[in-house]
């Protein structure tokens, strides 16, 4: 569907659309490091839960490659390793973690093979959840289609689209299931401060792919919700509690109340392996806090006085109260949440 890859293996290497070039050039990151793949992790070269759980999946087939030459036991050391550098790299995303344990499980499956025949296994597991994301998020948007009606006017907070997955989206995939049965749907992108994944990438993805968007900047979300109005608000997840909590993107919480505040729904889109059942409620989840030269040095520019204190929380929690509706490749759960979820399954669990 799309004219861009997010992401991709090509010649034994990860290759990443490298998101923080966007929108103003369009360029790829070639990975054939462990330590490449991970640093782009954390540096949100590929960022977005799906897409992070992939791009770690094929972080451990590189990590294959690299010892392939090695004894057995070295072989395998190296392996434990890749996974556990690859894991430190983002805290919050439990799409991370559940990639990382399927892996994991084929390497402790793999106990009898060799590293040639470990390494074939690992990159098929890779090639296998990549592959699965897409026909997620398609079924996704399928299911959240449903809610939506022709000459919606929606609000989202972050990038939770082609960009952020193996190619479809989540949040973004409902637009792009409504708008393939039809429907007109008119998108308002918060830009999201501080390092504008709204109006960098979702503007620059919406576009692409035909659908009318309008950037805002985070603080004007009240007033377009009253003005425009908005029909309702969609955004994805990183995480979500057995109660339904939802961590996402920083300012999601800040939206979902003024959603509340004006009667609009809101929803959460995102995949079963974003389900975290070992947590009961949003307060468990690790929210990542990122370097403060984001917020005082924003995209090179002095954006904050030197030695002021600066807090940079990337996620926040919106409690299941404020939540309209969660909608999965399962299909659409409305509160309370618990049931629903548990019956999801929790293949997200990072346990
Ligand atoms: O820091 P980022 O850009 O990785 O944050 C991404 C988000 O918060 C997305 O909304 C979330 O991962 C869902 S992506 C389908």
């Amino acid at each position: 569907m799309s004219a861009f890859q997010t992401l991709v293996w090509r010649n034994q290497a990860l290759v990443l659309l490298d998101q923080t070039r966007l929108p103003g050039e369009v360029v790829y990151l070639e990975c054939r490091q462990v330590e490449t793949a991970a640093q782009a992790i954390e540096e949100l070269v590929v960022r977005g839960a799906p897409a992070i759980g992939v791009a770690a999946a094929y972080g451990v087939v590189l990590g294959a490659l690299e010892a392939l030459e090695q004894e057995r036991t070295l072989f395998r050391r190296h392996l434990q390793e890749t996974v556990a550098r690859l894991a430190r790299t983002r805290p919050t995303a439990v799409n991370l973690f559940w990639a990382l344990k399927q892996m994991e499980e084929v390497i402790a499956a793999g106990d009898g093979l060799d590293n040639r025949q470990l390494s074939d296994c690992l990159l098929a597991k890779a090639k296998a959840i990549h592959a699965e994301d897409e026909a997620i998020c398609r079924r996704l948007g399928q299911h959240g289609a449903e809610l939506l009606r022709d000459g919606f006017k929606i609000l989202t907070h972050c990038n939770a689209g082609s960009l952020a997955t193996a190619g479809y989206g989540t949040a973004l995939g409902l637009i792009y299931a409504a708008q393939a049965q039809g429907k007109r749907i008119e998108v308002f992108a918060d830009e999201t401060r501080p390092l504008l994944q709204g109006s960098r990438l979702t503007a620059w993805e919406l576009q692409q792919q035909g659908v009318a968007v309008t950037v805002i900047c985070d603080n004007m979300a009240a007033v377009v919700m009253r003005q425009a109005p908005i029909d309702c608000v969609i955004v994805g997840a990183d995480r979500i509690a057995a109660n339904g909590d939802v961590a996402n993107k920083i300012g999601t919480y800040g939206v979902a109340v003024l959603a509340r505040a004006h009667q609009i729904p809101f929803y959460v889109a995102a995949p079963i392996s974003t389900l975290d059942l070992s947590l009961a409620q949003g307060a468990q989840i690790p929210i990542e806090e990122r370097r403060p030269e984001e917020v005082s040095q924003g995209f090179g520019r002095t954006t904050a006085p030197a030695g002021v204190g600066i807090y940079n929380p990337a996620f926040d929690v919106t409690p299941s109260e404020l939540v309209t509706a969660i909608i999965s490749e399962q299909g659409i759960a409305r509160p309370p949440f618990a049931a629903a979820l548990s019956q999801w399954g929790g293949r997200g669990s990072a346990g």
